[in-house]
């Protein structure tokens, strides 16, 4: 049996380019050796984007962000998450199995804490119990599926983990294999994609490349990437620089060092090696773009996809919701 392969991601914003290849290009990737199963996670985005109009908007725009970038619906089945009651059930059932101490470790939660802390605020307010809780509902989305591998970026491990502490608690306690322990999949070049300023990039920082834009915004944007205060003709270390970071993610070998040799070398400026970079990003990403633009533009054929995946996913979900109810003694 082929092993299963599973990522979901939140449609909370932009896609952006930390996205693309900290988690869809490693699924995408996955896919060809695996049976894959990957969705937008849209309960999980309820906990931030209260207005609906552009709640509705996102889940599509990520929907098309995958298809757009590869996706074959034929070969992967493709969801929303709020299609599949099951995972809702099964987050209840591994509730019982989860201490809340672990959820008070959460990064996401500790980071929401600490934030209010420092602003003197109660620390717990703003937080919804979406947010406390989401550890669960995220292992409710993996182990429902009996994933094997899980593709995400470096920010997502410790949820992993939650996870696999969810299921071999349940696995202990009735001391048989009810649920698949997951493991996390995390590519080592591209764990953490640097933003526009240097730190992760990320739709919180406000320090995205998106995906889609246009190509005179996506110009603008890399050209706001900052940068230290070298002059033109200082010579420069590629390996400290987060444009030659980006840069090789979508030059090939030979343009990495041509590159790496003309920042050794002196008398490049930072507003040239953009340039560079942005050349290339708008190589990778134009063709994708078209093809997003083209997904966007007809919505129905786009829900259709998505309704097809979720009876595909369905059968699969109801089949580990039984065997855990049966194991539980609730069946
Ligand atoms: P954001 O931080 O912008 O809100 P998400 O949390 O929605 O992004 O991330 C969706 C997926 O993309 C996750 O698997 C996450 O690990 C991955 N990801 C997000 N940002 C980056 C980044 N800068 N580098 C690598 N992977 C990332
Ligand atoms: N928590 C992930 C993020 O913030 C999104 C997500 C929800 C997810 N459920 C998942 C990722 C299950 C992998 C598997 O990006």
């Amino acid at each position: 049996m082929k092993k299963i392969s599973l990522t979901g991601i939140k449609p909370t914003g932009d896609l952006h380019i930390g996205n693309y290849f900290g988690a869809i290009k490693p699924a995408l990737e996955l896919a060809k050796e695996y049976d894959a199963r990957y969705f937008i996670a849209d309960y999980h985005a309820l906990n931030t984007v209260k207005d609906p109009k552009e709640l509705n908007l996102c889940i599509r725009q990520v929907a098309a962000g995958w298809l757009a970038s590869g996706l074959d619906p034929d070969k992967v089945i493709f969801y929303r998450q709020s299609s599949i009651p099951e995972v809702f059930e099964l987050a209840t059932m591994l509730m019982a199995f989860t201490a809340k101490g672990l959820m008070n470790r959460a990064h996401a939660y500790k980071a929401a804490v600490q934030e209010n802390s420092e602003k003197g605020d109660d620390t717990d307010a703003g937080i919804n119990m979406g947010l406390f809780t989401y550890p669960v509902l995220m292992a409710a989305d993996i182990i429902i599926f009996d994933s094997d591998i899980v593709p995400v970026g470096k920010d997502q491990v410790q949820h992993i983990e939650m996870a696999q502490d969810m299921a071999q608690s349940v696995n202990a306690n009735y001391k048989q294999q009810v649920l698949k322990v997951p493991q996390a999949g995390v590519q080592e070049d591209s764990a953490v994609i640097p933003g526009l300023d240097g730190r992760k990039m990320s739709k919180s920082y406000g320090n995205i490349i998106p995906l889609f834009e246009n190509e005179k915004t996506l110009r603008k944007t890399i050209m706001r990437i900052t940068t230290n205060s070298q002059t033109v003709e200082e010579p420069k270390n590629p390996d400290e620089s987060q444009i030659f970071m980006l840069y090789k993610l979508f030059a090939d070998a030979d343009e990495q060092a041509a590159l790496a040799s003309r920042y050794r070398a002196g008398g490049m400026g930072w507003g040239e090696a953009k340039e560079e970079l942005f050349r290339v990003v708008n190589r990778t990403l134009s063709p994708i773009r078209e093809k997003y633009d083209a997904i966007m533009a007809d919505i129905p054929s786009l829900d259709k996809i998505l309704a097809q995946g979720a009876e595909k996913a369905r059968p699969i979900a109801s089949a580990t919701v039984k065997r855990f109810r049966k194991a539980a003694g609730v069946d």
